[in-house]
């Protein structure tokens, strides 16, 4: 069966009120493929601004949600409080929460749980470091973070799967469309093997690191890329042709 694509845009801690209107305007006056599934993810400070101006069909996420439904937890944001802005989706597990702030796998499954529960889409985010890469732990690495989610949810129908490999991110070194293929092969299997066959089937797993207007052809043809999840590029304007690399 064809997944519909995906592309979402993961602004990080990047852009002003001047630039989100901007990229915010440069995507609705664009002409984009209408069978991609488009989720835009500003800073949380501008989610509800995205939201007023971005047009109808293109979706806004989260970078991060809290577990909690709500109460003494400053800082965080809930899944509700993201409901009555009009956000449908979030992303979590992304390898920067993980590295830098050491959320462990068990917290990004709770937050993914939490997520789920309350209607919202989840970009579930998983990656190996250069070194676990070099001592051949890739496919052990990713498994674990996706074990610890699949022990938490029974329904993977809104979860889509960012395989984004940390020696990439942010380096200029994309994945050769062999070593991206080779994952996301691997992560299908291993949804079939412990969620089950429609999970697997039907389960967007998006590639991201590095991804630009110059790479993403030849990485949309592969059989189990369906997707991006595009970083530094989702600013500029060429992330239309992103959007686009199917058509
Ligand atoms: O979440 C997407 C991000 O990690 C990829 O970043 O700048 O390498 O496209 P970038």
């Amino acid at each position: 069966m064809a997944r519909q694509f995906f592309v979402g845009g993961n602004f990080k801690m990047n852009g002003d009120i001047k630039k989100i209107k901007e990229i915010v305007q440069h995507l609705n006056e664009a002409k984009l493929d209408d069978n991609v599934e488009v989720v835009i993810s500003p800073p949380t400070l501008y989610l509800l601004l995205a939201r007023e101006h971005l047009r109808s069909g293109l979706e806004v996420a989260a970078q991060n949600v809290f577990d909690k439904p709500d109460g003494a937890f400053t800082g965080e944001i809930s899944v509700k409080q993201l409901q009555d802005s009009g956000i449908t989706w979030t992303i979590l597990g992304h390898s920067e929460r993980r590295v830098i702030l050491q959320e462990q796998d068990i917290f990004v499954a709770s937050k993914t749980k939490a997520a789920l529960d309350g209607g919202l889409g989840v970009i579930l985010c998983c990656g190996e470091s250069l070194e676990e890469r070099e001592q051949n732990k890739t496919i052990e690495v990713v498994t674990r973070q996706l074990k610890a989610v699949a022990d938490k949810i029974s329904d993977w129908s809104k979860v889509v799967i960012a395989y984004e490999p940390i020696w990439a991110i942010g380096t200029g070194k994309v994945a050769t469309t062999e070593q991206a293929q080779e994952v996301h092969a691997a992560i299908r299997e291993w949804l079939k093997k412990e969620v089950s066959s429609e999970a697997a089937e039907k389960t967007r797993i998006l590639y991201g690191g590095s991804v630009t207007e110059k790479n993403s052809g030849e990485l949309a043809k592969q059989p189990d890329i369906d997707g991006f999840l595009v970083g530094g590029a989702s600013l500029k304007p060429a992330f239309v042709e992103i959007i686009n690399s199917k058509s």
